[in-house]
Formats: C-alpha cells, structure tokens, sequence
C-alpha cells in the first residue's frame, strides 16, 4: 500500500489575500526574539522561511495571526492591518498548521473538519459536513472521513488538519513545521499536498527544514538568523548564490 499517495482530488482554486510585514518587533517581557522583521509576501505567492532553531521563525508566525502581540510594527493583510481585526476574525482568515495536529482525538476526521465551521462560522450542521467532505477529498482522504485520528497515519492526521483549517475559507495559510513529526516515509504525501496548495492560489508562509521543498516550490526563500531576517530572495539566489556568511554555514550544515 502506498503511504504517499497524491490528494485524489484535485485541490481547488483559492484566492489568496497579500501579507505585508513592516518592521515588526515582539518581545517575551524585555527580550526582543523578532527585530524589525520587514517581508512581502504577494497575494497567491509561497514563502518559505529558513533558518537555524532559535531564530524567530515561530514567534513570526505567531506575530502574523496575533496569537503574540507585536510590541511595534504592524502586518497587512490585503491591505488591512491586523491590528483592527479582533484576533476571532483573524484565526479565521488565516489557517495555522502546526508539526503537531490537534485534532481531537473522540471525534472523526469528518467532524474535526466540520467543527470550525459550525462553532467559529455558525454555519449549519448540514452543510458544515458537506464542506468538510469537500475538503476531505481535497486532501486525499475521502475513504477515510469516519476515522478517528488513532485509527489514522501521522500523515493522514496532518492532512486533516489542512483539510480543518482549508474549511475556513482562510485568505492565508501558515505553516510551522508541518512535517518535523511525522516518520519520513510520510512527510512526502504532506508536501506534495503543500505543494498542490501553493499552485491552486493559496497564499502560503511555510517555516520549514525540507530544503528540497523550498527550493521547488517557495517563489520567495527567506533565511533568518537571531530574530532577523538576514536574507531573502529567490530559491536560486538564497540556495545557489548565498550573501552572507551565515548563510552559507546554515546551508553547509542542513544539505
Ligand atoms: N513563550 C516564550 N517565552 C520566552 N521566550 C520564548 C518563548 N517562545 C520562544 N521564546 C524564545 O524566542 C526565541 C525564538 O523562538 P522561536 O520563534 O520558537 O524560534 P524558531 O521557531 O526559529 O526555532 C528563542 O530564543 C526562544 O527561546
Ligand atoms: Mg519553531
């Protein structure tokens, strides 16, 4: 049986939202862990973001969705700074998956999906499950809807997760190291789904170790070192032409 199998049906057309981050500082108390971190990331484009364990890469996801408060700069979606947006309206136009799933372990993979919808949207029962089923197929795990996540495959389960947060309907989705737990024979079958969402539209920010993958897929590779960041640039200019020293030894030590 294979266990990398590409999602059965094709992902759908998104339309993703730009995300602009100006000169965003955050704090834990007085330590600055994000110093003026500036990056554009065009509406419908993927951004991959590198960089050693430390350097601020979580802490920017959390900054972007206000899961942590910045303490000076701000972050534009389609235009509008997250700063007005109270953080409910937040989670809900931008999907978070992270290395470990959270679903819930006594509901099916059906409901996990169709839960969002009906709790945060207050959309129907009815159609909650339609939209969840949709998303399910998107992922490749249609055959799979009336399982609980003990009776699926760490991939399987990270699948649904995208699936969950897809049914939001986000205008971006953000990536902390989706597949840092999974057994390797898995982590192929996520990032193919990845990468299928990257093409549909999707705007996506992916924090992850898989150079492979950000090489092929990011149309923007951003490395990070120390809360900032210190390069970005092409797949080509960031992996085949570094500028820093920093750079060049984080390469060195992860190809
Ligand atoms: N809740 C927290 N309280 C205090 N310091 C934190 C907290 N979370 C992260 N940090 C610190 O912030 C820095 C950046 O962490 P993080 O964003 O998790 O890095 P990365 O994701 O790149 O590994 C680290 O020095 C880390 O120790
Ligand atoms: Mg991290």
């Amino acid at each position: 049986m294979s266990t990398t199998a590409a999602p059965a049906a094709p992902v759908e057309t998104y339309h993703g939202a730009s995300l602009e981050i100006r000169d965003l500082t955050l704090a834990f108390g007085d330590i600055e862990v994000l110093r003026n971190v500036s990056l554009s990331v065009p509406a419908g484009t993927t951004t991959c973001i590198i960089g050693p364990s430390g350097s601020g890469k979580s802490t920017l996801l959390r900054g972007i969705n206000r899961l942590h408060e910045p303490k000076s700069g701000d972050v534009l979606l389609g235009g509008q700074s997250v700063l007005g947006v109270k953080p409910d309206g937040l989670r809900r136009r931008i999907g978070m998956v992270f290395q470990h799933f959270n679903l819930f372990p006594d509901h099916t993979a059906l409901e996990n999906v169709a839960l969002a919808p009906t709790n945060v949207k207050r959309m129907p029962r009815a159609q909650a499950r339609t939209l969840a089923h949709k998303h399910l197929a998107e992922v490749g795990l249609a055959e799979r809807a009336d399982h609980r996540p003990r009776d699926l495959s760490g991939g399987q389960q990270q699948r649904v997760a995208i699936a969950r947060a897809l049914a939001m309907e986000p205008e971006v989705m953000l990536f902390d190291e989706a597949t840092s737990a999974l057994d390797p024979e898995l982590v192929k079958g996520v990032l193919d789904l990845m990468a299928g969402l990257s093409h549909s539209g999707m705007t996506m920010v992916v924090v992850t170790h898989e150079m492979h993958f950000a090489r092929k897929v990011a149309d923007q590779v951003v490395f990070m070192d120390e809360g900032k960041v210190v390069e970005a640039g092409t797949p080509q200019q960031i992996f085949d032409n570094p500028g820093s020293d920093r750079l060049r030894r984080f390469l060195s030590e992860v190809l």
